[in-house]
C-alpha cells in the first residue's frame, strides 16, 4: 500500500484550475489504487511556523556540527515534524499556480522549512556534491494565466516551472510527471479548452501513477 501526499498551493479553492485538475488526477488515482492512502495538505489551511532567526540558527548549528541551544532545538523540532509528514509519502501530487512568474509564497515558505541538511539533502565531502535524500515519484499540475511553452516567446520569463523542477531535483525527486493548464487569462473559451486538456491528461496520468 503506497501513500500519496497531495499538496495544494492555490488559495482559490473551487475557482482554482490547478486544484480542480489535481482533484481529477486524485479521483482517477484513487479509483485505480483504492487501497492506497492519500494525505491532503492544503498549505493555506496550515499554520506554518515563521522561518525565522531561531530556525536559521538551528540550521547553521546543525550544518556546522555544533550543539543547538534549547530554543534552537524547539525550533528544529517543528522543522522535523513538518518534514516527517512530507517524507512519509511514496508519491507526491502538487497543484501549483504561477504567481508573478514564480511560485506562490506559501509554497516557497513550505520549501524553506523542509529543505534542510540531513533531512532533505546532504553534502558529500568525498565528491564535493549535494545529494537529495527524498525518494518518490511526483506529479505536478501547473496553472498560469499566460503561455510560457517553448516557442511562445515568453519561456525565458517562466520562473515557476524551472525553479520548482530544480528544487525537486535538489532534494532527490527526479521522476516527475507534469500537467500544464496555461492561458487561463485568455478568455473563457481558451480557459475551458485548457481545463478540458488538463482534465483529460489528469484522468489518464492519475490512473497510471
Ligand atoms: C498573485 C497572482 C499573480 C499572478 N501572476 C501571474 C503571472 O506572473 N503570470 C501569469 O501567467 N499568470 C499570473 N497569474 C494568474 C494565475 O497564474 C492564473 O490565474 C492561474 O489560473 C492561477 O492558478 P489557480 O487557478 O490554480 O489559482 C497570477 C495570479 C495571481 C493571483
Amino acid at each position: 500500500m503506497a501513500k500519496l501526499l497531495y499538496i495544494e498551493t492555490s488559495p482559490r479553492q473551487a475557482r482554482s484550475h490547478s486544484t480542480a485538475v489535481a482533484e481529477t488526477f486524485l479521483a482517477a488515482y484513487q479509483a485505480a489504487h483504492p487501497d492506497d492512502e492519500v494525505d491532503r495538505l492544503d498549505l493555506w489551511a496550515e499554520n506554518l511556523p515563521r522561518f525565522d532567526g531561531e530556525m536559521l540558527n538551528a540550521k547553521y548549528s546543525i550544518m556546522h556540527g555544533e550543539q543547538p541551544s534549547a530554543s534552537e532545538r524547539t525550533a528544529w523540532a517543528e522543522v522535523e515534524r513538518i518534514f516527517a509528514r512530507f517524507n512519509a509519502a511514496d508519491k507526491y501530487l502538487f497543484s501549483v499556480p504561477m504567481w508573478n512568474l514564480g511560485l506562490p509564497y506559501v509554497l516557497k515558505h513550505y520549501i524553506d522549512i523542509i529543505t534542510q541538511p540531513g533531512l532533505a539533502w546532504r553534502f558529500d565531502p568525498a565528491s564535493s556534491s549535494y545529494e537529495g535524500l527524498v525518494q518518490g515519484k511526483v506529479a505536478v499540475v501547473f496553472a498560469s494565466g499566460g503561455m510560457y511553452h517553448p516557442g511562445s516567446g515568453a519561456e525565458a520569463l517562466d520562473m515557476q516551472k524551472p525553479s520548482f523542477y530544480n528544487w525537486l531535483g535538489f532534494i532527490g525527486l527526479t521522476d516527475v510527471t507534469t500537467i500544464t493548464v496555461a492561458g487561463t487569462l485568455f478568455g473563457p473559451e481558451a480557459t475551458a479548452q485548457a481545463r478540458r486538456d488538463g482534465e483529460a491528461q489528469a484522468t489518464q496520468l492519475g490512473a497510471g501513477f
